[in-house]
This record gives structure tokens, sequence and C-alpha cells, in this order.
């Protein structure tokens, strides 16, 4: 199989540092080019984050002496180079929106960790587990930008990762009414308690635009495609609170589900036991061969011990019980920059090779 030349957009920051290491060695993916601000354009990759980097492992070495393009001003250079780049940004949204749009146009393919174009109704928000169909929005996108190969898929929000993935199984019982509050690590914010001091020891009830996404967003990935677009579900209603802990990577929400149809706790279990999708049969790299795994310990999932599992990719679920205003309540915990953020991009853009996106 052809090995991708690919390129990293905001390789500087938390999540193009999590791409970089998940990269160093992908059996599809190289990545050839690095690109930030045109305040890192120019340094070699260690010299703009030597005194940032985040990672628990080391920078790795076949990055360290590559130099840094500038995201903006080299965009057509980066897209006559690389055959599509993964792009995640700390910008204005009409500015990622139009940087993203410029390299689809140069027919450059787009795998967005951002939010700009996450309401676009003909960019597909992909969680690969859950809505893989969505990508065949694809053509009508292309035909609007008028590209044959260029295009921009994103993934969802981080938040929404650590609870959609364990509702979307129940979805046959007619889910009514959802109640999500999120626990969410610093590196969802790009930072460490070095960078972020304030945090330690403390609990901030309000992250920028969050409970927003988190409420709107899952909508999107239930939709249906009609005419070209994507048509957000209407139901179920969706209320969230988004707060920030002092953890470093790993959301947690806890969760209460009404439906209109009640089912039991051993089914439920039994679907989140057997959920697959076309990721696992697929067999692509990134994606977890146990998608939703369920903990009957009561004090499970904790995000320190069990944020990685599965290379970061599973979901964590446990303490579901009948609850006395809703149906159910469980805890469900994802990885924020791993399944949120740059391990959820790369198992999308293995998932677009797959279908013939990607070429
Ligand atoms: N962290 C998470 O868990 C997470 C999860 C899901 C989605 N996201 C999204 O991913 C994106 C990046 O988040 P992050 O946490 O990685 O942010 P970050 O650590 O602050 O990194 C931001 C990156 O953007 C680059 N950048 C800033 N201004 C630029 C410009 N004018 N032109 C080109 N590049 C520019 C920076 O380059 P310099 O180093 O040169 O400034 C850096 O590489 C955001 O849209 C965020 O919402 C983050």
């Amino acid at each position: 199989m052809k090995k991708f030349s690919v390129g990293v957009i905001g390789a500087t920051g938390m999540v193009g540092q999590r791409f970089l290491t998940l990269l160093e060695s992908h059996p599809w993916f190289n990545v050839t080019i690095l690109a930030a601000s045109s305040k890192s354009a120019g340094k070699t990759y260690y010299e703009a984050v030597k005194d940032r980097w985040a990672m628990a492992v080391p920078i790795p070495e076949k990055f360290k002496s590559l130099k840094i393009l500038d995201a903006v001003a080299d965009a057509k250079k980066i897209a006559s180079i690389v055959d599509f780049v993964f792009c995640a940004v700390d910008m204005k949204k009409d500015e990622i929106r139009t940087l993203e749009e410029q390299y689809a146009k140069y027919e450059c393919p787009v795998i967005s960790n951002n939010s700009a174009n996450r309401s676009t109704p003909d960019v597909p928000m992909i969680i690969p587990e859950i809505n893989p169909e969505h990508t065949s929005v694809i053509e009508f996108q292309r035909k609007r930008l008028g590209t044959t190969k260029g295009f921009i898929a994103v993934k969802s929000n981080c938040s929404i990762q650590s609870y959609v993935p364990a509702l979307h199984p129940l979805r046959k019982f007619g889910i009514k009414n959802v109640v999500a509050c999120t626990y969410q690590a610093i590196s969802g914010a790009g930072k460490n308690f070095d960078r972020w001091p304030e945090m330690v020891d403390n609990v901030i009830p309000y992250i920028g635009g969050e409970e927003e996404k988190s409420e709107k967003e899952p909508l999107k990935v239930w939709g249906e495609i009609k005419d070209g677009v994507i048509i957000p579900a209407s139901s179920p209603l969706i209320t969230t609170q988004c707060i920030r802990v002092p953890v470093t990577d790993g959301h947690l929400a806890a969760v209460f589900v009404s439906f209109k149809n009640k089912t039991s706790v051993d089914e439920i279990k039994q679907l989140w036991a057997d959920y697959k999708s076309l990721p696992q049969s697929f067999n692509l790299s990134s994606a977890p061969k146990q998608f939703i795994h369920y903990f009957e310990e009561n004090d499970r999932p904790q995000t320190k011990l069990d944020r990685n599992l599965e290379n970061g990719m599973a979901v964590s679920v446990g303490r579901l019980r009948a609850d006395s205003m809703f149906d159910y309540k469980f805890v469900s915990l994802s990885h924020n920059t791993l399944r949120g953020a740059a391990g959820g991009a790369v198992e999308l853009a293995e998932l677009l090779t797959a279908q013939g996106y990607l070429f």
C-alpha cells in the first residue's frame, strides 16, 4: 500500500505534539512537513518545542531537525508537497475556516481538530466508530469547493467523546433526555501544570464555549445526510455542565439518561460489550479492539488509572444504575488528546484511507 506524505499544521501545540508521537512510526502515514505560526517558522522543531514539550515520551528524534514552515504563508507549498494535512491550531475561528478551506482548495485534504468547520453542513464530523457513513457527504463538499481531491473532515469536540460513545448503542430505545456533567483535564486547554499553576488544587466551573458544543455536536454526529448536507438529529434533549479539574489528561462524564422505551441494566451492558463498528471490521491500526469497556468495580473508571486503555482510544464506563429522576445514570471516561483529539483524527484518516477518500 502507498505510504502517504503528511503535514501537521499546529505541530508545536499540545495536540500537534501528540500527533507526532502517534505518527512517528505509523504504517500508512509519513510526516514530512511540520507547520505552525510565523513565530515558530524557520526554527527547527527541537528549537521550537524544547521548552514546552508536554508529552511523557521524548521528542521523536526523526522530527527534531525538521524546519518548521509557516502554516499560512507557506500553505500553497505545503499543499503541493503532502497528500493531506492534520490541523490543530489556536487561531480565530474565521481565520481557521479560511485556512482549512484554502488547503482543501489547493487539493490538500484537511483532517481537522479545530471547531471552526464543525457546523459547516457538508463537512462531516466523525467519531469513526459512530458515524463512519457520514464521510459520503465529502462528494457534495468537493462539488461546492470545486475540488477533485481536497476536502475538510473534522472530529468532534473532546468532551462529547466521553459520553456519546456510551449513549450511541442505546439509541434504539429512543433516548429522550440526557444530562452530562464533564470533569475535564487541563491538557484540553493546551496546558500542563507548569503553564497553568492556578489549576493546582483547584476546580474552575467554566470552559468557554464548551457546554454549547457539548449539547449541539452529538446531534450532528447522529444526523442524517439529505440533499448533500448533514441534517442534525432533533433529539435527544441534552444539557451539560463542563468543569475544569486538576488532572493532566482525561475527560470524565457523569451522565443521566431517560428513554422512550426503558430497558434493563443487563441489556445495556450487553450492548456495550457487543458494540463494534467499521474501524474494528477494517482493523484500523489506531482503532481499539473493544471500543467500550465496562468496569464492574464501584470506583472505576478512574481518570488516572483508565484513560490510557487500548492506547487511550477506548472509552471506559462504569457505575450503571437506576436513577430516581431519570431511567439510568453512569460514569464514562475518554482520553481527551488521544481518543478526543489527535488519536481520533489519526483513526479518522485511517478510515478515510480505507474508504478511498484519501489517495
Ligand atoms: N488540547 C485538546 O485536548 C484539544 C482537543 C480537541 C481539540 N482541540 C483543538 O485543537 C486546536 C489546537 O489545540 P492545542 O491544545 O494543541 O493548542 P496549543 O497547544 O495552544 O497549540 C496551538 C498551535 O497553533 C499554532 N498557531 C497559533 N497561531 C497560529 C497562526 N496564526 N498560524 C499558524 N499556526 C498558529 C501554534 O503555533 P506556535 O507554537 O508557533 O504559536 C501551535 O502549534 C484548537 O483548535 C483546539 O480547540 C484541542
